[in-house]
């Protein structure tokens, strides 16, 4: 067996390639990350979870500061680029040459290099600590809605108006909302990247986010915390509307369910929500308490289905899927949530096709 000696390495036997080809090379790296990147923002126009596009003053503040940051890194990273650029076209090693003098530290250079950095951050600290504080402290006059995060799907109280939906936040334009957050169960964090910053939704604790849309609109969001098998699936829809179409569907949202006809498919629909189990979690609020199977508030951990069919979205804001009807998502969905939803607290209740076209009959029905 042969060992390796100093004079077999692959590097003394190979020469340096000129300087020519070698930055030949780096330009060509240089240009792909270019390309890649470019590739990655065209890819933000179709892609709703994008903060470059902000769409109300709390997620502009938090876009105005990126830019700060951005543009202060950029030229740092030009500055020490292009010094060490330098460096390496005039100081590299010649024929005849001499080895440099070599010298180790130098106080007044590692003073200068260890204070610009740290006055830059100071100065970043500035604006970043105090946006930090304004977007988690709400105005007193605020509309206020209560964001509870569950295993994995966001639920929203609207204390004002006695409205408790899911999924899908409804909030009217211009208008400063105070989400009020916490978690049933473990660690979530509430974000729509167009609208606000991201936060924490921890069990046992309230925290304070400002939201607010200045047109119309859908915005998605996700949560943005790891919280188990579906973590992937908890997204989350806000749609803006104007005040006079805001008022309005907080009227509809108020009134409650109306029980249906005797005979109809509805009424079959009904009959399998209450007789197959589905009430030991959702609710659904009648006018009429003796005709109603309203849990407490306590018992409750699925969402409340009052108004089911009035939100376009439902499993976690993931179904439909593009492409899919309503109809056929809620099938899929009814006949094995777990499926759809890895880890679901749903289970697979094994219901018949038709009592799952009944249970969609009546959904549909709960405007
Ligand atoms: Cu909830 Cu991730």
């Amino acid at each position: 067996m042969k060992l390796v000696g100093p004079g077999d390495s692959p590097y003394d036997a190979a020469p340096m390639a000129p300087l020519r080809q070698r930055l030949t090379r780096l330009a060509a790296l240089v240009g792909s990350s270019l390309l890649l990147a470019s590739c990655a923002v065209m890819e933000i126009e179709d892609a709703p979870l994008t903060t470059f596009e902000p769409a109300g003053p709390f997620a502009d503040r938090i876009d105005g500061l990126f830019w700060v940051v951005f543009w202060i890194a950029t030229a740092v990273f030009v500055l020490v680029m292009g010094a060490v650029i330098v460096i390496v076209v005039f100081f590299r090693d010649k024929e005849g040459r001499q080895e440099p003098k070599q010298t180790h530290g130098s106080p007044k250079l590692e003073v200068v290099w260890t204070v610009i950095p740290a006055l830059i951050l100071a100065g970043i600290a500035v604006p970043t600590v105090s946006a930090v504080f304004d977007l988690t402290g709400c105005s007193e006059d605020a509309m206020q809605i209560e964001v509870i995060g569950h295993q994995w799907w966001f639920e929203y109280r609207y204390p004002d108006a006695g409205i408790d939906t899911a999924n899908v936040m409804v909030i009217p334009v211009d208008e400063e909302v105070c989400l009020e957050m916490t978690s049933d169960d473990v660690l979530h964090n509430f974000w729509i990247p167009s609208l606000m910053g991201k936060r924490y939704l921890v069990p046992g604790q309230t925290t304070l986010l400002r939201m607010q849309a200045d047109e119309p609109g859908e915005y998605w969001g996700h949560c943005a915390e790891f919280c188990g098998l579906s973590h992937s699936l908890m997204r989350a829809r806000v749609v803006a509307m104007d005040g006079a179409d805001y008022d309005a569907w907080v009227g509809r949202q108020q009134a409650p369910a109306t029980l249906p006809a005797e005979g109809t498919p509805e009424w079959d629909g009904y009959q399998v929500f209450v007789n197959k189990g589905c009430v030991q979690c959702h609710t659904v609020r009648f006018d009429d308490d003796s005709a109603s199977n309203v849990l407490s508030a306590d018992a409750f951990n699925g969402p409340d289905l009052t108004h089911f069919a009035s939100r376009a979205t439902f499993a976690g804001a993931t179904m439909p899927e593009q492409g899919q009807t309503y109809e056929a998502a809620l099938k899929e969905w009814l006949s094995d949530p777990p499926n759809v939803k890895p880890g679901s607290f749903m289970p697979n209740l094994a219901l018949t096709e038709q009592e799952i076209d009944a249970l969609i009959a009546w959904l549909g029905s709960n405007q």
